[in-house]
């Protein structure tokens, strides 16, 4: 089976099989998994922070960050596209009970001029803005620049507010600017990033940040329930993901590019090749809005034992990872050819 929703699906690798199995283990509640501990260091040293916290994914860490932060009844800004409000089914107002705002956010980028716009102290209408979120690489699959980046902390400094970067994929965003993680990391207080997604570990994310920022992340983790005993088995998958995987990403982003290069010639494909600088490859063909194309369409890759997602919104989204090589690429171009006919 190829499959190309997400890289989500990526499984462990045989390193990572045989690590967890011989994982040195302890409670990790009283600190005790010198497994989990090891990666903690590993992950806040990678980064350039004091500390880091292990989490169960990407969501978990994201939530944690503005539970951490944020007191009730204030208010987080962030992209509009951001995973944070998007995807995280509503979280922000359960967990940490804030309000979200949103500003555009083209191909992820918050401007000071827009941010300066939401902005705001507390009265007796309004909510204080207690935090600013980031998102990089952005999971429309464009990075943003540093540049861009430093545009945000300034606006934050000026008004003496936090930067969490969600950085499920930072590691991508690093290697599509070329640049060291910690240098993408500087530009935050606290950073979420995933160990699980391109880097194949099966399951964890690490939060991280000053020592006491995450001494207290720390405590709110356990009120979400999420203390974990002998994690250490999970952690022995996520040091091999920090320490082998790394460097493969290049190579997913190499793949991705040549994808979309390939699919662009296909009459009737439009490639969205902005958004090309990590493993994903958005692009809509618009016979698919009708059903029984869509249902077409899917039925030849999946004839070709080949597994995607149906169009969101008018676009389809390819992913490379670790397990699509060249063999899988040029299965998936085929079955492309063939499904994607005007
Ligand atoms: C940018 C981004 N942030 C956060 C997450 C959440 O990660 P998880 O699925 O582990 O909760 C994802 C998941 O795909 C993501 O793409």
């Amino acid at each position: 089976m190829i499959d190309i929703r997400s890289d989500t699906v990526t499984g462990p690798t045989p390193a990572m099989r045989k690590a967890m199995a011989e994982a040195d283990v302890g409670d990790d509640v009283y600190g005790d998994d010198p497994t989990v501990n090891k990666l903690e260091e590993l992950g806040a040293d990678i980064l350039g922070k004091e500390a880091s916290v292990f989490v169960p994914s990407g969501t978990f860490g994201n939530q944690l960050a503005l539970f951490t932060w944020c007191r009730r009844g204030t208010e987080v800004i962030l992209g509009e596209e951001a995973h944070i409000i998007v995807h995280e089914a509503g979280a922000a107002s359960v967990i940490a009970g804030v309000q979200t705002r949103t500003i555009p956010a083209p191909d992820g980028v918050l401007t000071a001029a827009a941010l300066k716009q939401r902005l705001r102290k507390q009265d007796l209408h309004a909510p204080a803005t207690s935090l600013i979120c980031l998102e990089n690489a952005h999971s429309m699959g464009n990075v943003v620049s540093l540049a861009a980046m430093d545009e945000v902390r300034k606006t934050a400094d000026q008004w003496k507010l936090p930067v969490h970067l969600d950085g499920a994929r930072i590691f991508n965003a690093a290697a599509a600017l070329n640049t060291d993680a910690k240098n993408i990391a500087a530009r935050a207080d606290s950073v979420m990033f995933c160990l699980s997604k391109g880097l194949c570990a099966p399951v964890g994310s690490l939060l991280a940040g000053t020592k006491d920022f995450v001494k207290e992340a720390r405590l709110k983790r356990k009120i979400m329930g999420g203390g974990m005993r002998q994690a250490g088995i999970l952690a022995a998958a996520g040091i091999i993901a920090l320490t082998e995987q790394r460097s493969h990403l290049a190579e997913d982003h190499a793949r991705a590019k040549k994808m979309a290069a390939s699919l662009a010639h296909i009459k009737g494909v439009a490639v969205n090749s902005n958004a090309v600088d990590i493993n994903m490859v958005f692009f809509s063909f618009p016979p698919a809005s009708d059903p029984k194309q869509e249902a077409r369409i899917m039925e030849i890759f999946a004839k070709r034992n080949i597994l995607i997602n149906p169009p969101d919104g008018g676009l389809f989204r390819f992913v490379t990872h670790y397990w699509i090589g060249d063999t899988e690429l040029e299965a998936i171009l085929d079955a492309s050819r063939e499904a994607f006919v005007l």
